[in-house]
């Protein structure tokens, strides 16, 4: 983790020595909720005036479309807060699906959303992709959505998805394309979470192919969090990119700000994770024992161009009684464009 360390992160490990752990631990063993607690289905029941909403319902079509026909036991991997396994399991009522999450808190989260939504075909459990604790080819569809790239060794979960999918049996993900507008960029963020507020700092490179996070944790109150709300209000002006603010050495939320914060933290922590292109993932399949594997287009992405138009046009409502129809035609058609974003492998 020596490597071209920035002018941030030189400081961060001077002012804040950082405990090196893993992406569970970094992030989602203290994040509130996912996706700002707007999950379509989960959180918000679906809506056809919504473009994120038109994405999510045909990603889900796309992952039940996967299941082989004689199908009906289905591993989520890193559900979050029960994302895909919940709606999945409401549309699927015969499976059941096992979702498996590292962080404790997600998992607690993810059976709490269960029960509020009544779905009892959908357990979860705590545990790592690197050593999942399922049987032998005792599972007919993997599914996983932005969560391969968060394991630290990727290889070895590609390894124990093959040994826990019986023969024919379907790993359908999504993933992270590494494709950096520039060879590195830095981001900060500023958020609220369990009891406490949080100030990440991100860097992430091109060559070698990395993404480093930064977390700081600190109190809720006090002038840690006049400090945080301060810069919480500075980063609003600040040009954002991937959802998260740009900083450079010279920025006031980058060194200034972190010299501030540090001897107010509780903790520091750092997670180092691989990061790769679709042709390096559709390798490492390979090598893992699956027989056919294929990039395909991002299914939400489709569905959004899609809605998009109606949306503007106000359409969309008037389709409200079609849209389980049209999204299930969309998730279907899109798993067999070729593409990048989402992956099938065969065992
Ligand atoms: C970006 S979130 C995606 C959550 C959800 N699938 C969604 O799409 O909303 C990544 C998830 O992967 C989980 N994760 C991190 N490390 C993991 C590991 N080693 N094995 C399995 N899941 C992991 C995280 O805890 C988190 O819930």
């Amino acid at each position: 983790m020596n490597e071209a360390r920035t002018a941030i992160e030189a400081h961060w490990h001077e002012v804040a020595p950082p405990e090196v752990v893993d992406s569970a631990r970094a992030l989602y063993a203290w994040m509130p909720r996912q996706r700002s607690g707007a999950l379509p289905f989960v959180d918000d029941p679906y809506d056809a005036r919504r473009e994120a909403h038109w994405a999510d319902a045909a990603r889900v079509a796309d992952y039940a479309a996967a299941l082989p026909v004689d199908g009906s036991r289905i591993l989520d991997l890193g559900p979050g807060d029960g994302w895909p396994s919940l709606p999945l399991a409401a549309a699927l009522p015969h499976t059941r699906i096992l979702g498996i999450d590292p962080a404790p808190l997600r998992a607690e989260v993810c059976r709490r959303n269960g029960a509020r939504l009544g779905i009892a075909n959908a357990a979860f459990a705590v545990g790592d992709g690197m050593a999942l604790p399922v049987r032998d080819a005792s599972i007919d569809l993997v599914t996983a959505a932005a969560s391969l790239e968060e394991v630290q060794d990727p290889e070895a979960a590609f390894a124990e998805i093959a040994r826990v999918l019986r023969p024919g049996g379907i790993l359908r993900a999504s993933y992270q394309v590494w494709r950096l507008p520039v060879p590195r960029f830095e981001t900060i963020t500023l958020v609220a979470g369990v009891d406490s507020l949080v100030y990440t700092y991100a860097v992430r490179t091109q060559d070698p192919p990395r993404e480093r996070r930064y977390v700081l944790v600190l109190p809720a109150d006090g002038e840690a969090a006049r400090l945080h709300a301060e810069a919480l209000v500075a980063s609003a002006d600040a040009r954002r990119a991937y959802g998260e603010t740009l900083v450079d050495a010279a920025s006031s939320l980058g060194v200034p700000l972190l010299e501030r914060l540090a001897p107010l933290a509780r903790r520091s922590l750092v997670v180092e994770l691989r990061r790769w292109t679709t042709d390096w993932l559709v390798e490492a399949l390979r090598a893992a024992g699956f027989s056919d594997v294929r990039a395909t287009v991002h299914t939400g992405d489709l569905a959004r161009l899609f809605a998009r138009p109606l949306i503007a046009r106000r359409d969309a409502e008037a389709l409200s009684s079609h849209f389980e129809a049209i999204t299930r035609a969309l998730g279907e058609a899109a798993a067999q464009q070729p593409g990048e974003s989402m992956v099938t492998a065969v065992r």
